[in-house]
């Protein structure tokens, strides 16, 4: 299996998260901490706490500063992701938003990925655009990136691989290119995760996760979060504590209850990915299956150098375009929910449209749960009957 080349995520986490200093101790899991008020025994102890804030440690002043549960899910976060420091945001696009407004000013300007999740592009429309923050797009596996890089660039913004492309870049070659033009290097690790994917030992400046997806995995809650190593953990705090984000307790909680299972589930979603996706593969209606575990994904081999496994979402095309054949196929489908997002213990299927060669082309993008692939490869099987 291939998650076991990164063993120290199972370990993590089922150890991380659980320190005295976030409330845990007297049970397994640290406790629900609901507050707005923190209380002190003192005026001068008050005073100890915010001197601390200041500095960017960690201290409870107040509860727009954070809670203890989510301190515990932070240090889970930190181990996964190898990171200095994590902040977390009440979803995952809002941590996008909130690392722009960190870390990049007006006159500045972005690199971002054309493999990108869309809203990003929406996002980038409208907060960057009203902060006369300028942005380009570079093609998904890097190769005209450099050509971009203007002398007002100060960050490139990755996501590897695009969750709906499945395009990979080389990141430490990304990573190489930044250090010596002095850019930062962003990365959206909702697919890996923190256990298949570290951007921050790969060359990166800052790593963030739709905790929604996976890390959570239970389609019940949201959040995001926002890794960087200790040269950026202050600006990213800093502004963090200005804005007043946080996230509550009880979806701290949520999340750090669904990670103790995350590396086991991986492991099951990939299995019953790759035998789907290999099914689908022999399928005479389908023109392409995108998985990076399989040898024909055209980054498969950096797949196999930089990563630590795969997940359970996979995209294939019908061989033909004729009207209606997407909807009967899904209308057929009785175990995969229609709906947007990814990474919960169920099978999904949305449509997507992929833009290359100037032409779009709509692909069907399965997020592959843990029922049995046998059930499911029987269900999609009544899906092509349909045709
Ligand atoms: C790759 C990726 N990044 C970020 C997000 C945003 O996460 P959230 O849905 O928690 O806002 C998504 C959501 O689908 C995603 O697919």
């Amino acid at each position: 299996m291939p998650i076991a080349k990164d063993p120290r995520a199972h370990t993590a986490l089922s150890q991380g998260g659980r320190s005295a200093a976030s409330g845990a101790g007297l049970s397994v899991n640290p406790p629900v901490v609901r507050m707005s008020t923190v209380l002190f025994d003192s005026l001068a102890s008050l005073r100890e706490a915010e001197e601390l804030r200041a500095q960017s440690e960690r201290s409870l002043t107040y509860a727009a500063n954070g809670n203890p549960t989510a301190f515990a899910l932070e240090d889970l976060i930190n181990e996964l992701e190898g990171a200095h420091g994590t902040c977390l945001y009440p979803t995952g696009l809002n941590a996008v938003g909130q690392m722009f407004q960190a870390f990049l000013r007006p006159g500045q300007h972005v690199l971002i990925t054309e493999a990108v999740y869309p809203p990003v592009r929406r996002l980038a429309r409208t907060l960057l655009t009203a902060f006369d923050i300028e942005f380009d797009y570079y093609a998904a596996d890097g190769s005209d990136i450099e050509a971009l890089i203007k002398p007002n660039t100060r960050m490139i913004y990755a996501e590897v691989p695009g969750s709906q492309t499945f395009a990979l870049c080389d990141l430490p070659a990304l990573a190489r290119l930044c250090k010596t033009r002095e850019l930062l290097l962003a990365v959206d690790n909702s697919w890996g995760s923190g256990v298949l994917f570290k951007p921050l030992e790969l060359g990166a400046d800052i790593s963030l996760m739709a905790l929604t997806k996976y890390v959570a995995g239970h389609s019940d809650v949201m959040m995001g979060s926002v890794s960087t190593t200790q040269a950026h953990f202050e600006t990213l705090k800093t502004m963090q504590i200005a804005m007043g984000s946080t996230v509550s307790p009880d979806d701290a909680y949520l999340v750090l209850r669904g990670a103790r299972s995350l590396a086991a589930r991986l492991a099951m979603h990939e299995r019953n990915a790759l035998q789907v996706a290999q099914w689908l593969q022999a399928q005479p209606q389908v023109a392409q299956v995108m998985y990076p575990a399989l040898p024909e994904h055209p980054g498969h081999a950096l797949w196999q150098r930089d990563f630590h496994g795969c997940n359970g979402l996979l995209s294939f095309e019908f061989n033909s375009d004729a009207a209606g054949t997407t909807d009967r196929f899904v209308s057929a489908l009785q175990l995969f929910g229609i709906g947007y997002s990814w990474g919960g213990f169920e099978s999904l299927v949305s449509e997507v449209y992929l833009f290359t060669d100037g032409r779009s082309r709509q692909v069907l993008r399965l997020q592959i749960g843990l029922e049995n692939p046998n059930d499911l490869i029987a269900d999609l099987q009544a899906g092509f009957g349909h045709l």
